[in-house]
């Protein structure tokens, strides 16, 4: 099953999955009706949890509704383009009608130009770097498109270096941090879902214009626990099916907490990433409650 792990191909300095590189063309066309939501994230950030709450909130709270298919059908991978049969997120896109909630790990330079021409709403999640750092070293370990991760030491540096597919923590959540007032983008915080998930889909439901009643917040955000979602089989990533998610090596809903880098970081290896964060977040003032 290593034959299958794909290399990544650099687009516009950007390294993606060279299915994606391969098809970028396509994904830079892509034209969005102005109805549609964009869900944008660096991987693992809180993407699946986002959607989650999106869907629930957009069906009032019914969670029959929200179980009609998996989380990548009923909220399709924009620039995803996996081996047949499964269907690319161009290609699912184009039999669903609008508005559609659209999920991207595109950096904010390489999200097509229609989604801002078209002001469509945007909700990017940030998630502190090193938590972000580690649980995308599990989800390489298992998802067999990836790139190998190799020794987590390793992985660490190509992290910091912005060599992972999808590119630069860094530059990523800065990018749309910049552009956030500009293209009236909802930017939130797994930390902050975390700590106040009520709070945050309060937030969300504002957003969009939604109004739920308190008893199906509070439904909400019962229906998007760790616990709840990990158990959802329409919300687990299930639906992927081994060889490509292998989630006997981890499993997709693996942990679903803050501060889980203490348990893989060395004291070294958190002193160089912090020095190193520090130098590279120079000048930002995105408020990451970071190295929680
Ligand atoms: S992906 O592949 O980029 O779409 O992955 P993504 O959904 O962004 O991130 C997966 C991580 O989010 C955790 N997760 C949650 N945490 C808390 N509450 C809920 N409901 C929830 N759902 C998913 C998931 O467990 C992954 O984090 P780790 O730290 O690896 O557990």
């Amino acid at each position: 099953s290593s034959l299958m792990r794909f290399p990544v191909i650099p687009v516009r300095g950007i390294p993606l999955m060279k299915l994606i590189a391969n098809n970028f063309d396509d994904i830079w066309a892509f034209r969005p009706d102005p109805s549609d939501l964009l869900i944008a994230t660096y991987p693992k950030a809180g993407t699946t949890w986002t959607q989650e709450i999106v869907d629930l909130l957009l069906h009032n709270g019914d969670a029959e509704a929200c179980r009609r298919a998996p989380t990548p059908v009923r909220s399709p991978f924009l620039e995803i383009v996996s081996p047949p049969p499964i269907p690319s997120g161009l290609d699912l896109l184009r039999t669903m009608d609008p508005p559609r909630v659209i999920k991207t790990h595109l950096p904010f330079q390489l999200v097509p130009l229609g989604f801002w021409e078209n002001k469509c709403k945007t909700i990017y999640v940030a998630r502190n770097a090193k938590d972000n750092l580690v649980s995308y070293y599990y989800f390489d370990l298992m998802n067999m498109t990836q790139p190998e991760p190799g020794p987590f030491d390793g992985y660490v540096t190509k992290f910091m270096q912005g060599e992972l597919s999808w590119g630069s923590w860094y530059d990523h959540v800065k990018g749309y941090w910049e552009e956030r007032e500009k293209k009236n983008i909802l930017y939130l915080f797994y930390e902050d879902m975390k700590e106040n998930p009520r709070r945050e889909v309060v937030r969300i439901m504002k957003y969009l214009d939604l109004s739920v009643s308190d008893e199906v917040i509070d439904r909400i955000v019962d229906l998007t626990s760790f616990k709840k979602m990990k158990e959802n089989p329409m919300a687990n990533y299930s639906c992927v099916p081994s060889p490509v998610f292998d989630q006997t090596i981890s499993p997709f809903m693996r942990k679903g907490e803050v501060g889980d880098w203490q348990n893989h970081f060395s004291a070294e290896q958190s002193k160089m990433f912090d020095e190193d964060y520090e130098k590279q977040m120079k000048g930002s003032n995105i408020p990451f409650r970071t190295l929680i």
